[in-house]
């Protein structure tokens, strides 16, 4: 089929009232970003349907989901977005106005342990994603093709480390260092590409580091809050100078919807919250709320178990990003500062502790990952 020239389709967009009475497809809504991005949209839209597929790999947990078990807008499917006949079908069946890709193998240190998997998922799978997308896409009428929306949730470490100054921006140039990155990196290759061979109108999101409720504990801060309740030593990488820039989930979460209602096909959008902190200092905070929050018996300070372990080999020095783009042309703006985000995180896996549990007797039992390089 010739490829629409761009500028000759309809200026329609993805508003508000058409989120009302729509369906989305969801992928890999049960991990941590897609759960609660799923849970929150369900809550604010009365009328809006999710299909939410999800192959329900170690990071996948049908707890986070279990708000909506009796919900009939929301329809879980098992199964891989790598599976293109199972795509084709939920797309006939459903008629989704949009796709929003979350499905990922996402943890760095598994990157380098295993680097097929995340090939398999992040870059093969993306892309029979996008040919099913496509394939659906060219099949609906004007008005809806004009409409229709592929949202690929991305990261920031596509553009490598930095120095001590400057920040990512939408024209930074990609420079991934780890296997997890470079997957990444591959996959917003073909989401951009199919833009520019087929027309299909793609939206990318590259966001900064997230944290918040249903995080899987191997990350750094559900994991440091774990490993500090059970009485277990910190770990902490290299010098824990590494700088990362914060951003409460939600927030990840408002601007993806943001994006998808108001977002120009085709375009980059940065997410960040401008929350630049290094690893140890995220240690000494959360050591702090748990301190006040949760002391231990024998009046020492968490900081105590805080414990230097050798650096994660190809481990980027900073990330930093500038979400002025996003601001400006789309007016989304975090709801949370890092202080405030902490303090909910923390709170929240207090009160949580049976989902941790649960998670944790999965594969994961918070054994070191990422040295075999
Ligand atoms: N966590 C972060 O800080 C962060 C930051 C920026 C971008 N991102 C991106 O956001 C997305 C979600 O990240 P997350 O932290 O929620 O990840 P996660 O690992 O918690 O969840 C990934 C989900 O995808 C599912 N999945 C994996 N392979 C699949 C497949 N082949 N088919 C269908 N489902 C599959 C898993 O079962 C799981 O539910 C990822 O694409 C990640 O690259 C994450």
């Amino acid at each position: 089929m010739p490829v629409p020239p761009r500028s000759a389709l309809p200026a329609a967009s993805f508003t508000e009232a058409a989120l009302e009475s729509r369906t989305l497809l969801v992928t890999g809504g049960a991990g941590f970003i897609g759960g609660n991005f799923v849970l929150d949209m369900l809550a604010r839209h009365r009328d809006l349907r999710i299909v939410n597929l999800d192959a329900l790999t170690y990071a996948g947990n049908l707890d986070t989901l279990a708000p909506l078990a009796d919900d009939p807008r929301h329809r879980f499917v098992h199964g891989d977005i790598g599976d293109g006949e199972l795509v084709a079908r939920l797309l006939a069946e459903h008629r989704p106005q949009a796709i929003v890709n979350f499905a990922a193998e996402s943890h760095v240190d598994r990157s380098i342990d295993g680097p097929a998997a995340f090939v398999q998922t992040n870059v093969v799978g993306t892309l029979a994603l996008l040919e099913r997308a496509r394939d659906h896409w060219r099949g609906l009428d004007t008005d809806q093709r004009a409409r229709f929306r592929f949202l690929h949730v991305s990261t920031d470490e596509v553009y490598g480390s930095l120095g001590e100054t400057g920040r990512f921006t939408e024209t930074t140039p990609y420079a991934p260092n780890s296997p997890y990155s470079a997957s990444k990196a591959a996959s917003d290759h073909l989401v951009r590409a199919f833009h520019h061979t087929y027309g299909l109108p793609v939206l990318t999101t590259n966001c900064s580091n997230n944290y918040g409720p249903f995080q899987f504990p191997e990350k750094l801060i559900p994991l440091v809050i774990q490993k500090a309740l059970a009485g277990a030593d910190l770990p902490v990488y290299g010098d824990g100078r590494n700088v990362r820039d914060w951003l409460y989930v939600a927030d990840h979460c408002s601007a993806i919807e943001a994006v998808l209602m108001r977002g120009r096909p085709g375009e980059v959008y940065n997410v960040g919250g401008d929350a630049e902190r290094e690893n140890i200092q995220v240690v000494r905070t959360l050591c702090a709320l748990l301190d006040a929050r949760r002391p231990r018996a024998d009046g020492q300070g968490y900081a105590s178990q805080i414990t230097f372990v050798g650096d994660r080999p190809g481990h980027d020095r900073r990330y930093a990003i500038d979400s002025g783009k996003l601001q400006a042309e789309l007016g989304w703006r975090p709801a949370e500062t890092f202080e405030s985000g902490i303090a909910r995180t923390v709170d929240w896996y207090l009160a949580n502790q049976a989902w941790c549990q649960r998670v944790q007797d999965g594969s994961y039992r918070g054994e070191r990952l990422g040295t075999a390089a």
